[in-house]
């Protein structure tokens, strides 16, 4: 795979994609070759499939010559010389999901490492993956560098992670394009969004989509009857202002109201729509001319977004980003003097480095607080006092009380 021989490369260094994939990471990849091989004649080596590379190097799977990677790698044949990388989602290395090293497979981890003889190695990770690498790299003693991307926006200590705004202009633009449709029909639109434990996503794209109501786990944990009851007010009273149609954004981790009788969560979407539908039923009041034109009209229909929401190409920020990141990266690495454990971040405007010790410990405090509180496990979580949240109520848009 190599373009030409570097007989004294002066470092060797090696880049992952842990977790699960997102938009940017080609573009991060793309920076660290760039930078590192072509400008600084370092040998860059593309470990395969998160930390499962090292092992088939250890299993001698693979040989540590087939994984290097130079600046075109991965041209398309007869297109040499366009940046693929810099937009294309997914990653070409590719993510295995966060799991911990099952006995034995964490010394073939770090047998892999040293076979291929690295001084350093940028490891691009979610919250989950990189408390996993950050231990291994622990174990043995690696320059590790870690570079943040999640379409979560969990992430602690950081501004902006890859993939993000991605996901944000994605939903968003499904939500704009669902209006039209749902307008056309009088239909409430219940979009279900990913974001695991935190409502980033839905929040995010809920304003910058146009929703009436954004449910998200910091502010509505549970999917209550009074939650219910207010959610039919809203669009009692958007029926009023003479609209046909509502957009309802739901945050995948919100749970069904553990008080509630049993009933088993199948996906929140579908759950919150049977709810709407039932409490419309059951409370309609001959008195109030809103909610009975709900109890005739209501009809609600569910759009669960899943994986689109992490495939689209980067946006020009994520672009950004990545690139900026892996820059960080290369420096951070060519300016350790002893190894050591970092996380490129975004604060104030730029790149900056974090040491991944205080990153891991704030994820753990958060996940530990919140769940102390009953809450989802979010490392990062919405800030219910933050100016986003103040920005949605100030719209207008049901954000909860
Ligand atoms: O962490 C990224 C993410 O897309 C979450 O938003 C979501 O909960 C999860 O991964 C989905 O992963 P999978 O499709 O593998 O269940």
């Amino acid at each position: 795979m190599t373009d030409e021989i570097l007989t004294d490369p002066s470092k060797r260094i090696g880049i992952l994609t842990s977790g699960g994939d997102c938009p940017g990471l080609n573009a991060v990849i793309y920076a660290v070759v760039k930078y590192a091989r072509t400008v600084k004649n370092w040998r860059v080596y593309g470990i395969p499939n998160g930390t499962d590379g090292f092992v088939d190097i250890a299993n001698g799977i693979c040989q540590p010559e087939d994984l290097e990677l130079h600046e075109h790698s991965f041209d398309i044949p007869g297109q040499k010389g366009i940046n693929v990388l810099l937009f294309l989602s997914g990653s070409v290395l590719g993510c295995r999901g966060k799991k911990v090293p099952k006995p034995g497979e964490a010394a073939k981890i770090l047998a892999g490492y040293r076979q291929i003889g690295l001084d350093a190695l940028i490891a691009i990770g979610g919250d989950g993956s990189l408390e996993i690498i950050a231990d291994l790299a622990q174990q043995g003693g690696w320059n590790l560098v870690a570079v943040p991307k999640t379409i979560d926006n969990d992430i602690p200590l950081t501004d902006r992670v890859v993939g993000f705004d991605t996901a944000v202009d994605t939903v968003a633009a499904t939500l704009h394009n669902l209006s039209f449709t749902a307008a056309s029909h009088d239909h409430v639109m219940i979009v279900e969004v990913m974001g695991r434990d935190g409502g980033h996503l839905a929040l995010h794209a809920g304003i910058a989509g146009g929703a009436d109501v954004i449910l998200i786990p910091e502010l509505i944990p549970y999917l209550t009857e009074k939650v219910v009851a207010n959610i039919c007010d809203r669009i009692a009273q958007i029926y009023r202002q003479r609209r046909k149609f509502a957009l309802i954004v739901v945050a995948e981790g919100i749970d069904l109201d553990p008080l509630a009788e049993p009933c088993s969560k199948s996906a929140i979407g579908a759950d919150l729509k049977q709810q709407i539908e039932q409490y419309v039923d059951h409370h309609s009041d001959p008195q109030q001319s809103d909610f009975c034109r709900l109890q005739a009209d209501l009809e609600v229909r569910v759009s669960v977004l899943g994986r689109i929401q992490r495939s689209s190409p980067p946006t020009t920020l994520d672009r950004l980003l990545a690139v900026s990141f892996g820059v960080k990266a290369v420096d951070a690495i060519a300016q350790s003097q002893s190894p050591s454990q970092q996380m490129v971040v975004w604060k104030g405007g730029q790149t900056q480095i974090e040491p991944l010790a205080r990153v891991i410990e704030k994820i753990r405090a958060e996940k530990a607080a919140r769940q102390a509180a009953k809450f989802p496990a979010c490392a990062a979580p919405v800030d219910p006092q933050g100016f986003m949240v103040h920005t949605a109520r100030s719209l207008g848009i049901y954000v909860g009380d």
